[in-house]
């Protein structure tokens, strides 16, 4: 298929181009570079041996979204957003205008065109606070921040578009904890600043960029008193990606679809399997709970097996051992200077 991916010069959006390239597919990617370098694009060439366009272009632009997707395309993947929890909190509609009127943007560019085909980025946090877990796509969503509530409108600008025009046929991968790296340790995770996530900021302080890892909260209900996630390694999530675009036609309308592995990791835990990966302790300290977060999250995996025969395979020591081999071998990222908040 001829494949328009946008946000393709991110974390997922990288990796899930290189395995398109990788399963055959042509691929033409665009990216404001807001929050992301072309220089993963140029890796991803040299990894999958393959050409790919990467265009300059913001989902704010109709007329530019018109004139890409009026060169005809099979389908579109929609890595394209803004996705800081915390700055989403500070500045909600920065956010709402980039990612709920950016899509808008580009479903109605789509409209233009007889694609119809869209593999959308959501998340895990639509489902709101979890009171129960495994997770499945059954689940209340409902938004706690800015973000989510973006992720959430999407899905229904999605669900409503579906409605009206059966033509369409929509994948809304609601994606857990994305985390690691390709095993070549050639593209990863280039957070901007200091990192919110806890994979980046555990992997900056074991390489001495940072003085040590805060654990907020060690007083949850879990086995060892700190929060608890779905970790996905992000190649296991780029194929499921890939999986679920051979699988849209059999899609009815717009369906979610978790992403996710269906076991939980405590904070703890991930730190000592990095700990493992790069071969010496990580100092951290248990802080106090960070406002909003949940004890516990993890996803009822069963139906991305039933619906697009994917499974995540990868666990926690690859995932830290592939985000270590990255960090070591691009210590500044991308080549982006790190501006210490
Ligand atoms: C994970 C755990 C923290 C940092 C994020 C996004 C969400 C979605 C999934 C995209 C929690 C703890 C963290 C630190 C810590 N992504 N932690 N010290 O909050 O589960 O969700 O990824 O859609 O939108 O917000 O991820 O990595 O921030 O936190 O103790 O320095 O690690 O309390 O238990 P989160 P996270």
């Amino acid at each position: 298929m001829k494949v328009l991916v946008t946000g393709a010069s991110g974390f997922i959006g990288s990796h899930a181009c290189l395995e398109l390239l990788n399963a055959g597919h042509e691929v033409v990617g665009f990216d404001n570079f807001s929050n992301s370098s072309p220089e993963s694009i140029e890796r991803v060439k040299t990894l999958s041996g393959k050409p790919m366009r990467l265009v300059k272009l913001d989902l704010r632009d109709p007329d530019g979204l018109d004139a890409l997707i009026g060169e005809g395309f099979d389908a579109v993947m929609h890595f394209a957003g803004l996705k800081a929890v915390g700055e989403s909190v500070e500045k909600p509609s920065l956010y709402h205008d980039n990612n709920v009127l950016g899509t808008h943007h580009l479903l109605a560019a789509m409209e233009r065109t007889p694609c119809r085909k869209l593999v959308f980025s959501s998340s895990c946090t639509v489902y709101g606070a979890v009171e129960k877990n495994p997770v499945d796509e059954r689940h209340p969503r409902s938004a706690v921040n800015p973000y989510g509530k973006t992720k959430l409108d999407v899905e229904d600008m999605c669900y409503e578009l579906a409605a009206e025009d059966k033509r369409w046929k929509i994948a809304l991968l609601r994606y857990f904890n994305p985390v690691g790296a390709h095993e070549s340790g050639r593209i990863g995770e280039d957070p901007q600043g200091v990192p919110n996530n806890l994979m980046p900021y555990v992997m900056q302080t074991a390489v001495g960029r940072r003085e040590f890892v805060n654990v907020w909260g060690g007083d949850y209900p879990t086995h060892d008193g700190t929060g608890v996630r779905d970790y996905i390694h992000v190649v296991d999530l780029a194929l499921g990606h890939v999986a679920a675009l051979d699988k849209l036609d059999s899609f009815k309308g717009a369906q979610a679809v978790n992403l996710g592995t269906g076991r939980g990791y405590s904070v703890l835990e991930l730190i000592a399997a990095a700990a493992k990966a790069a071969g010496k302790s990580i100092p951290h300290k248990i802080m106090p709970r960070r406002p909003g977060d949940a004890p516990a999250v993890w996803a009822d995996a069963s139906l991305a097996k039933k619906k697009l025969g994917w499974t995540a395979t990868r666990d926690l020591d690859q995932m830290c051992a592939d985000a270590w081999r990255w960090q070591t071998g691009n210590p500044a990222g991308y080549g982006a200077a790190d501006v210490r908040a």
